[in-house]
């Protein structure tokens, strides 16, 4: 393929089909993402790769934490605080999540880009059952059969965020080229523990966001396009 091709070929994919990812393919993905580049080379970022097995069991565990902490939110004040210290579905982030408004631009784009994807969906806004559901399809990975955690070694602070991200988009191109797709999940870095169930994650590594990996299906939503910013918006007027 050529770059271009590759480049606006990546998609978030957000539904996945059951085909397998054969080891070597998926060896050759992360191969081909080490060529990231990254703060004086320092690559502060290792893998927890959840396939099989082990990556339903995280889906089913990462779903029922979703589910109970949907079902805390919609009970009334009291209940809802005493439920949330009782249960285990706190979010156990390692960074905050953010779970509340964005700042109002951000929060702009952010609705219309929802808004795009529940239209293709056919969800209603004002269906908070349905849109519930398509939410909680992030933490069974939209069916991918491999789901990948990324974590970051903190003492490397913010080089460690940016470099952690060049290599997930490194390793989305390479997805890509090789006809899979991928999405990028913030939402797999709520809940910790069941990752660390299945993992030795090495201590001082933090979970800061996940990746759903497989072949696309046909579905439609795996067609929706969101628009980009222009390159007004972009470039910072100069003085
Ligand atoms: C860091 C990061 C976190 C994301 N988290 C989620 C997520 O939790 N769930 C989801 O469906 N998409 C998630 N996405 C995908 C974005 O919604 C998507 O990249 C954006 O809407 C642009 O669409 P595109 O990837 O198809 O270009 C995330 C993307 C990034 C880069």
């Amino acid at each position: 393929m050529d770059f271009l091709k590759v480049l606006n070929g990546r998609r978030s994919i957000r539904a996945f089909s059951d085909k397998e990812v054969e080891s070597d393919v998926l060896d050759e993905i992360l191969q081909e993402a080490l060529e990231s580049p990254s703060s004086s080379n320092t690559q502060p970022y290792k893998l927890a790769i959840a396939t099989g097995d082990v990556c339903q069991k995280i889906g089913s565990e990462l779903l029922s934490k979703y589910n109970a902490s949907n079902k805390i939110q919609k009970q009334p004040l009291p209940l809802k605080v005493l439920s949330a210290i009782t249960s285990d579905a706190l979010p156990d982030s390692d960074f905050k999540p953010i779970l509340g408004k964005y700042p109002p631009l951000f929060q702009e784009r952010r609705i219309a880009t929802g808004a795009g994807l529940y239209k293709v969906l056919g969800i209603e806004r004002s269906d908070k059952k349905a849109r519930d559901e398509q939410m909680a399809r992030n933490f069974t990975f939209f069916d991918a059969p491999v789901a990948i955690f990324v974590f970051i070694h903190p003492g490397m602070t913010h080089t460690a965020l940016l470099d952690a991200g060049i290599f997930m988009q490194s390793l989305m191109l390479s997805a890509t080229n090789k006809g899979l797709g991928t999405c990028a999940q913030g939402a797999l870095g709520i809940w910790r523990s069941p990752i660390d169930k299945h993992f030795k994650i090495p201590k001082d590594y933090k979970l800061v966001c996940g990746l759903a990996l497989g072949y696309p299906t046909e579905d439609k939503v795996n067609d929706y396009k969101p628009n980009k910013i222009n390159l007004t918006d972009l470039k910072i007027p100069k003085i």
